[in-house]
Parts: structure tokens; C-alpha cells; sequence
């Protein structure tokens, strides 16, 4: 990794004094340059250079419900896998550890263990390597000299913070809930003791997927801020203002914004339960936080989601949109026209915004861009979040914990 690294150059081939632009205040900052949504090696030095030493989203827990449900995930060209091993998830590269074929092409349950599609090499769901059939020769499934306690899979460091999994791929970041510890703590108002555990996750058919044409960073880009809403959300518009938004912000962790006058869409009669903490009077409140670097979550009173951005590539993106409700509203047929009204509000909003995020994605090949400029009132978040990356890409601590 770390020559892979040096060859691109320290930067991943930005050109220094345009990341330094991008640390200037707000009102003279420039945004990061071209090459960094429109470049392959780019790409490459952001997957092995930033994300990797940081905490990245790939999913949620509660997708993998039973033993052996396992899902293959790529990032930027990484292939990974998590499995369920009955206590928890595990994370590993996917690779058999033979002749290195792919071991998980598409979400499956093992019976018992994982086995590679070539030569049938099994896997236990902790990694370590169980069935070798025929190695010795037709029907010797040993070979003398070979010890089975070398090839296991290749574990990624894993931990769950409010139903996703993150993954740290340099294994040497904090732990994840000091990580996060700062959002944690902001969120402690809203949800009482106990209510990250009521929580639960919908089914596929109450969430959705999207594919976009654009690099992961401008989705994140554009879920920073409210300022489009009056133009590429007319709807939402009406009721939800620009002045009725603010900011979050946390530098080196999220930026985001909130609004004061969130309207639920649930049937009448069939209300979601409430999170036990929110503070009485607030109920219209909801916050909307781009976690760095690729999860974008939405915090109301009565339900929580998180988009997990899936870079496919430096130009395309999966949107990974999970919706979880609080005890049993998740799965009862009671709140099933409720989530499917939930869903479809979000998916309606999301596909929104898939035109102006592909619409940066094209601009970034006009050489007459270089990174633009940031309204100093409405984009600070914005703005938080390139710093980041700019900071991350100049090597500097991503810790801010
Ligand atoms: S490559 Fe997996 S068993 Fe041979
Ligand atoms: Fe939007």
C-alpha cells in the first residue's frame, strides 16, 4: 500500500497549493480541485491513503439477520465481505486464500461455511480455514507440510455504531465509539438511555437503492447543505425553509444541517414510536449529518436512516438508503403503510438531488473549474467537509477523537 502510495506522491497528485486554498477562510477558500472527483489514481490514493485510516460505513448490522448471511461489498476496486457468525459480524478481504478467486459475487447465506465457488476450500465464519478437499490428492484432503492455520481469511478491523458496521482497513484508527464520541454526544439529547438498542431496521422493500454517475464526495457534498432546497426540492420547500435550517458542524468528523419544522408523513393511526429522550417540544426538529467520510444519517423523532455512499468507482456511486424504526414498527403490519410512505418521501427527495450531484460530476471536466467558491453564510458545512479531505489527503492526523 504504502509504495503504491509514494508513487502516486504525497498527495494522491493534487497540486499543494490548491489544497492550501482550500483551508483558507470560508469566503476566500477555493474547493478541492478537478482531479479529485475525475481522476482513477486520485481514487486510488483516497482508498488506500484516507479512507482506509479512517472508520469507513459498509452497511447494516441488522441486514445480516441469520448465521451464514453474508454480503460482498467493494470499495473503489477493495473487494470485502461481512458474514454473520451468530454473535456479530465479521469483516474479511474477499479473496480465497488458494488461487484467490472472489469468494462472494452477490448477498448469500452459507450453510455452515463459507466455500469458495473454484476448488471448494471452506472457511468457518471467524476466518479460519476448515475444508481443503483433495489437496493431497483424490480424496486426501491434507498435504503434509501444510498448515491449514496459515490460510485463513484475511480479517478487517469491524465495529457496529447504531446498527452499521464500520471498518478501518489500517487497523490503527481509536476505537469507533471514541471516534464518534463527539456525535454521540450531540445526539445524546435525543435519544435516552437505551433507545439505540430499540432500535431496528427495516426490510429491503422499506428502503431503496441508488446508482449515480458522480463521485461519492459530491453526494456528500450536497447532503451538507440546504441552500438548493428552494430549487431541486420545490416540495419539501413549501413547508421546510431556507430559515428554518442550521448548521452542524464538527471539524474532522461530520457537517451537516438541521431543520426545525420536520413533518412526519406516517398514516394517521399508525404512528412510529418515539425516541424516549427527545426533548419535549422539539419534536419537529431533525438533523441531517454527513458522517466522513461516507455515510449521511438523518436523525427525527420517530425514525433513523443512513445513506451509505458505496464508491463503485471515482465516478460512480451507490446510495444505500436504510430506514430504521424504533420497537416494533420495523417489521408490524400496523406501520407497513407508514413505512412505505416514509420510503417513498425519502426516495421521492433523493432522487432529487441524483440530478445536481451527477450535474457537478460533469462540471468537474470543465478545466475552466478549479475547486469554485463557497457562500461564507450557507456553505461552511460544505466547506468542513473538504477541509477534511484536504487535511486527510495532506496526511495530517484524521483522529479527532
Ligand atoms: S481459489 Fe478458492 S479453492 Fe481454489
Ligand atoms: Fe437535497
Amino acid at each position: 500500500m504504502s509504495n503504491e502510495i509514494s508513487s502516486i506522491g504525497r498527495n494522491g497528485g493534487l497540486d499543494p497549493a490548491l489544497l492550501a486554498a482550500v483551508n483558507r477562510n470560508t469566503v476566500d477558500a477555493c474547493g478541492l480541485p478537478n482531479q479529485a472527483y475525475v481522476s482513477r489514481t486520485f481514487a486510488e490514493f483516497e482508498r488506500d491513503g484516507l479512507l482506509a485510516r479512517t472508520w469507513v460505513c459498509i452497511g447494516a448490522a441488522g441486514s445480516l439477520t441469520n448465521k451464514g448471511d453474508a454480503r460482498p461489498v467493494s470499495l473503489l476496486g477493495l473487494p470485502l465481505f461481512m458474514v454473520q457468525d451468530g454473535d456479530g459480524i465479521n469483516v474479511f478481504h474477499n479473496v480465497c486464500s488458494h488461487r484467490g478467486h472472489q469468494l462472494i459475487g452477490a448477498a448469500c447465506r452459507f450453510k455452515g461455511s463459507i466455500r469458495c465457488p473454484y476448488h471448494s476450500w471452506t472457511y468457518a465464519f471467524d476466518g479460519a480455514l476448515r475444508g481443503t478437499p483433495h489437496i493431497g490428492g483424490p480424496g486426501v484432503h491434507e498435504a503434509e507440510g501444510f498448515d491449514r492455520s496459515r490460510h485463513g481469511l484475511k480479517p478487517v478491523r469491524s465495529a457496529e455504531w447504531m446498527g452499521l458496521v464500520f471498518v478501518n482497513l489500517s487497523a490503527d484508527a481509536p476505537d469507533l465509539d471514541r471516534h464518534l464520541a463527539p456525535l454521540s454526544s450531540r445526539w445524546v439529547r435525543f435519544l435516552g438511555q437505551g433507545d439505540a438498542a430499540r432500535l431496528k431496521l427495516a426490510s429491503e422493500d422499506d428502503s431503496f437503492s441508488l446508482e449515480i454517475e458522480a463521485n461519492w464526495k459530491l453526494a456528500v457534498e450536497n447532503f451538507c447543505e440546504s441552500y438548493h432546497l428552494p430549487w431541486i426540492h420545490p416540495g419539501l420547500n413549501r413547508y421546510s425553509r431556507l430559515e428554518d435550517h442550521y448548521h452542524i458542524m464538527h471539524e474532522g468528523l461530520f457537517a451537516g444541517q438541521g431543520t426545525r419544522v420536520y413533518d412526519p408523513v406516517y398514516r394517521a393511526g399508525a404512528e412510529f414510536p418515539a425516541f424516549s429522550g427527545w426533548p419535549e417540544g422539539e419534536q419537529r426538529l431533525a438533523e441531517y449529518v454527513a458522517l466522513f467520510p461516507n455515510v449521511m444519517l438523518g436523525l427525527h423523532v420517530d425514525h433513523f436512516y443512513a445513506v451509505v455512499l458505496i464508491p463503485e468507482s471515482h465516478h460512480r456511486t451507490r446510495e444505500e438508503m436504510r430506514i430504521f424504526y424504533l420497537d416494533d414498527a420495523a417489521e408490524s403490519e400496523t406501520h407497513a403503510e407508514s413505512r412505505r410512505t416514509t420510503r417513498e418521501a425519502w426516495r421521492a427527495i433523493f432522487l432529487e438531488d441524483v440530478g445536481v450531484v451527477e450535474g457537478m460530476q460533469r462540471g468537474r471536466h470543465s478545466p475552466a473549474f478549479s475547486g469554485g467558491a463557497f457562500s461564507p453564510v450557507m456553505d461552511p458545512p460544505t466547506h468542513c467537509f473538504h477541509k477534511w479531505v484536504a487535511n486527510g489527503v495532506n496526511n495530517r492526523n484524521l483522529d479527532t477523537a
